[in-house]
This record gives structure tokens, C-alpha cells and sequence, in this order.
């Protein structure tokens, strides 16, 4: 096998791919666009369901990439030798080119002559057939052809060998090629359905022909398309002979910085090992949400969350090795430099991603010791061996403990967590600050139709862009009145606004909504909505939780609510008026208009 860092490993596929007439793509953002049936991309495919469902990609029918992929739903086995929850998953798509025989062609040329990889060491899998789609013998005939022998080709069913984008949309069969590492068989039998360590799937390569239904059927589409993924971690671990991905030079940096924090040595024993891991792994994922185009911030919901999590995990760990988690800010500029040259963002959005780290460790940190003496004593007088659902909302309420945090702590304890008491306490808090919220709706909106949320999250876009625009950071709103066709919004300023400033308003809010931005929602403490630079801190009563609305990059602000969830939902802002209200107050009429 060819020895190749992660750089030459991304370089070497792309420019086979181009060689076969493939369009090199850009990674899509981290964040899926229009698609609320997923919080992250998890496959280079997503990016690209329209055209595999027929529409014409501009950069032709061959296409291929490089695509920064995050999947979370294995986040607990993180800290053994393989699993991660970032991963780059280089990919070749046929939109209505090629099939199965030139698919399979080229991924055994790239692997068998540019990879060096023995045939010896390969084995695939190919779909065994179903009342769906029928055993895929094509496949097997042509892997035969280039030279691998019958038993190392295995038909497996749909539960191993058919890809789906989500419950609906493009799917199909597919054909997965594994490295032989060369251990003893678990089985006279021994296939790569077996979970024993001797089959390493490195390539997927899925022949997308079907449309799955809403009501579970598979129906042709109008193209057939071949849609493939090489996890680049794993590929560079075994072609480099390595038993863990956390051994390759993508978390060298990364490790070496946190064995000098920790003054603990990778390797030195299984737990250190496990924690040094899950360090290099949820900062580099953290890292990557942050820095990513369409970044996100930590919060309790969404992708705000699964991010909150990964930050307060990797927190608890460094504790855990006695690395000083301020300094986990250390191990993220690591990545950024090794990264930006691959995502400029991350080197655009450095100063963000140091900064929310540092908060966000800050905000825990402050009360994890707290909460783990809290912890300890509960588990004292808990009565058998399960944690009631009530103290575990109250270390999450009070003390900002993901459950899932407190469920991994009791586990190690060996106590249980009633997770239906959880949900219970966790429900009745949401419907006591729905109510909270709606009471405040009613009080400052004329209207709860979505075309009202959609100007009130405007009205803060605007403040915002107003004070930029203009240059003065004491701009405050005076007044605000939103009907479901328009709003209107006072604030201080002595003179009318001149059309260069209206337009640069304008182009201003509609670039934050083009740009299509998160709307979190947090609770918090005035003091802490303080720290955090949040407007309207003013109103609010000392220690009084209150609601932040963030609004991606452009604004916090303290309010009731309802917002719009995204920026883009809210189409096209334009200024109908802008006039004097009384001295020194100017007021702003504008409307939403449908985006062209
Ligand atoms: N979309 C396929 C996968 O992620 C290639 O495995």
C-alpha cells in the first residue's frame, strides 16, 4: 500500500477523479440547506438531492469533492480506536452518467494503482436482492472481473447493502469495499456483516435508481446515478498501516497539544487514552460548527445543542486528565491553522470560534463543580439505583448538564436515570414558558400569524444593521408596532436618514437573510445576558431568567419571542418609509416581500 498523508490522499482522489472527467466541487456548508429532516450534512450526497432526483447541476453529469460531514448518533462510543463525529467523506457522483460497471471500474483502479492496495487485502459486498430490486449479480460479475474471487464477494440484505438520503427521497443498492486487516476470523463464516475488526469499510459506492415514497415505496427515478463516500480518516489509517484514526497526522497536533496541556502521554493507559480522544474529537467537531459557512453557536436546541454538548463533554474530560479547560481554545487554533488552507472559513471565522468556545467553556465551567458535588450528593440518598427525572431537569435546568451528561455520569457509577420522569419534568418547564412567552406575544404584537414573526425577527435584523450602518452603538428602539403587513420601528437619531444609508440598510438586513441564519433561543440570567452583550438588558429585573434570541452573527437580543427559525425564511426587506416621530426619534416603515 501506498503511504499518503491526509493532504495527498484528498489531492490523489480528486485529481483521479478529475482525470475521468469529474468537476471538482467545494464542500457544502455543515448545515443543510433547506432540509429540516437533518441538523447536520452526514454524507457528500445531501448537498446534492435535486440533482440526483433530475434537476441539472451546473457543473455537469461527473462530479466530485471533498465534503466535511458530521454525524452524532454514535457520540458515546467516541474515545475507541474508530469512532468520530466529524469526518471528511470524499465522494464521485454519475447524475444520469455512468453506472454500475464504470463506478466499480474506477473505484478499483484508484484504490488497486494509485492506493497500491493489494487485491488480496479487498473485499466487497453487493445487495442480495428483495421484492424491491433484484440481487445484484451485475455488480458481483464485475468486481469477479478485475480480479476478485467469488468468496471474498458477500450478498448481504437491505439492513446492510441499500443507502438511504432520509425516510423519503433518492436510494438504492449499493456495493461497500473493505480492507482485510489481516485478523483471525470470528467465524468459519466470517463476512463483513460481522462486527469483529478484520472488515474496514472504506468505500460505499451506492447506485441510486430508486425514489423512496412517502408511503414507503420504491419507485424508479428519472435517472440512475451512482453516489459514492470514502471516509478520508479511515482510508489514511489503513493505507499508513495504523490501527486508529486518532494515530493518523489529522489529530497529530491536536493530541500532542493536549498530552503537553495534560502533562499525560496518549497511550499511557485506557482511560487517559479514551479521554485524550474524545478531547481531539469534539473540539475538532466544535471547531468545524462554529467556523462552518453558516456557523453554528452553542444553545438548547438544534444544532446549538448537539454543539453545546460536544463542548461541555470535551470539558468534563480535560478536567477528568487535568487539562485546564480554558486552554481547550488552544487545541481549536491547532486545528484552524492545520485546516484553513482545505475550509478557508475556519481562518475567516477564526476570532468566532475562539470566542464561543471560551464562553461556552466559561459559562460551564462556572458551574460544573457545583454540579458535580450536586451530583454525588443526590446519588448519596438516592433510593435504589436510579436517579429520579426531576433531580436529573434540575442539574439540567440549574446547572446546565446535558442529560445525556448526567446519564454517562450515573453510568459510571452504575446508577440509572428515569428518562420518562425526565421528559415529564422537562415538559411541563417548556408549556409553563410557552405560556410565557405567548402571554408576551399577545401583549407587544397585533397579530400571531407567521408574517408578524417573520417582521419581529426583521425589526432586530434592522436595529442591528442601523447601528452599524450608521456608526453609533446608542441606537435603541423607541417603539415598535408590527401588523401582519408591515413594521414600524422609532429610534433615536437626530436627522433623516440620506438614500445611501436607507439602501445600505436595505442591502444590509437582506444580506443577513440571504445569508440564511440560525435563530437560537436561550434562557438565561440578566447578568449573564449582560456579559454576553445582549440588548435590552435594561428592562430586566436583577436575576430574572430571561430569553435570548440570537440571530447567527447579527444579533442577541433579550425578548418573548416568537422568531422566525432561520433567516430565510423571511424573503425580501424593503424601507417604504422613513420619517420624523417626534425630536429626535426617527421612525422606519418597512415590508417582507416574497424573494424573487
Ligand atoms: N452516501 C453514501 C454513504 O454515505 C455514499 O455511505
Amino acid at each position: 500500500m501506498k503511504k499518503m498523508t491526509s493532504d495527498e490522499l484528498r489531492e490523489s482522489y480528486l485529481k483521479f477523479f478529475e482525470s475521468k472527467g469529474h468537476k471538482i466541487i467545494p464542500s457544502a456548508s455543515l448545515i443543510p440547506e433547506n432540509d429540516p429532516s437533518v441538523l447536520f450534512t452526514t454524507a457528500g450526497m445531501h448537498p446534492l438531492v435535486p440533482y440526483l432526483l433530475g434537476q441539472k447541476h451546473p457543473a455537469g453529469r461527473r462530479l466530485c469533492d471533498v465534503q466535511k460531514c458530521v454525524r452524532t448518533g454514535d457520540i458515546d462510543e467516541v474515545g475507541d480506536a474508530t469512532h468520530l463525529t466529524f469526518f471528511e467523506m470524499l465522494g464521485n457522483w454519475s447524475l444520469g452518467d455512468y453506472f454500475k460497471e464504470e463506478s466499480i471500474g474506477f473505484s478499483f483502479e484508484f484504490l488497486t494503482k494509485v492506493l497500491e492496495i493489494p487485491v488480496e487485502k479487498i473485499a466487497v459486498t453487493v445487495f442480495a436482492g428483495d421484492e424491491d430490486c433484484p440481487r445484484d449479480t451485475f455488480a458481483a460479475d464485475v468486481w469477479e472481473k478485475h480480479g476478485i474471487p467469488k468468496e471474498r464477494i458477500f450478498y448481504l440484505p437491505k439492513a446492510n447493502n441499500w443507502w438511504y438520503a432520509g425516510p423519503t427521497g433518492p436510494c438504492g443498492s449499493d456495493t461497500e469495499i473493505f480492507i482485510d486487516t489481516g485478523k483471525k476470523p470470528c467465524c468459519p463464516n466470517c463476512s463483513p456483516a460481522d462486527d469483529c475488526g478484520k472488515w474496514v469499510e472504506i468505500w460505499n459506492n451506492v447506485f441510486m435508481e430508486f425514489n423512496r415514497t412517502a408511503d414507503g415505496k420504491f419507485e424508479p427515478l428519472k435517472q440512475k446515478n451512482v453516489d459514492t463516500g470514502m471516509g478520508l480518516e479511515r482510508t489514511v489509517c489503513m493505507i499508513n498501516g495504523l490501527s486508529s484514526a486518532y494515530d493518523t497526522d489529522l489529530f497529530a497536533g491536536a493530541i500532542a497539544k493536549i498530552s503537553e496541556l495534560s502533562g499525560k502521554k496518549y497511550g499511557e493507559d485506557e482511560e487517559t487514552t479514551r479521554a485524550i480522544r474524545i478531547i481531539a474529537d469534539h473540539i475538532r467537531t466544535a471547531t468545524f460548527m462554529i467556523g462552518d459557512e453558516r456557523g453554528v453557536v452553542p444553545s438548547n436546541v438544534d444544532q446549538g445543542y448537539v454543539l453545546r454538548r460536544l463542548i461541555r463533554r470535551a470539558v468534563r474530560f480535560a478536567r477528568q486528565i487535568g487539562c485546564d479547560p480554558a486552554r481547550l481554545v488552544d487545541i481549536a487554533k491547532i486545528y484552524i491553522e492545520q485546516y484553513k488552507k482545505i475550509y478557508p472559513e475556519l481562518g475567516v471565522n477564526s476570532g468566532r470560534i475562539v470566542d464561543e468556545l471560551a464562553k461556552e467553556e466559561e459559562r460551564f465551567s462556572k458551574t460544573l463543580e457545583n454540579g458535580l458535588k450536586e451530583i454525588e450528593k443526590v446519588l448519596k440518598y438516592v433510593q435504589g439505583d436510579t436517579l429520579n427525572g426531576k433531580t436529573a431537569f434540575r442539574l439540567y435546568d440549574t446547572y446546565g448538564f446535558p442529560i445525556e451528561m448526567t446519564v454517562e455520569i450515573c453510568r459510571e457509577k452504575w446508577y440509572g436515570v428515569d428518562m420518562d420522569g425526565y421528559k415529564k419534568a422537562f415538559e411541563e418547564h417548556q408549556q409553563k414558558s410557552h405560556a410565557g412567552a405567548e402571554q408576551k406575544f399577545k401583549g407587544g404584537l397585533a397579530d400571531s400569524s407567521e408574517m408578524t414573526t417573520y417582521l419581529h425577527t426583521a425589526t432586530h435584523i434592522l436595529l442591528a444593521t442601523l447601528k452599524k450602518v450608521l456608526g453609533r452603538e446608542d441606537i435603541q428602539q423607541k417603539g415598535s408596532n408590527i401588523t401582519p403587513e408591515r413594521l414600524r420601528f422609532d429610534f433615536n437619531f437626530e436627522r433623516p436618514l440620506t438614500d445611501e444609508e436607507k439602501k445600505a440598510v436595505e442591502d444590509g438586513v437582506n444580506d443577513a437573510i440571504k445569508r440564511d441564519l440560525p435563530v437560537t433561543c436561550e434562557e438565561m440570567t440578566v447578568e449573564e445576558a449582560r456579559r454576553q452583550n445582549a440588548v435590552g438588558v435594561f428592562g430586566s429585573r436583577y436575576g430574572e431568567i430571561v430569553k435570548v434570541y440570537t440571530i447567527g452573527d447579527v444579533d442577541k437580543e433579550i425578548c418573548g419571542g416568537p422568531h422566525a427559525e432561520h433567516t430565510g425564511q423571511l424573503g425580501k426587506f424593503r424601507i417604504v418609509k422613513e420619517q420624523s416621530s417626534s425630536a429626535g426619534i426617527r421612525r422606519i416603515k418597512a415590508v417582507l416581500e416574497p424573494s424573487a
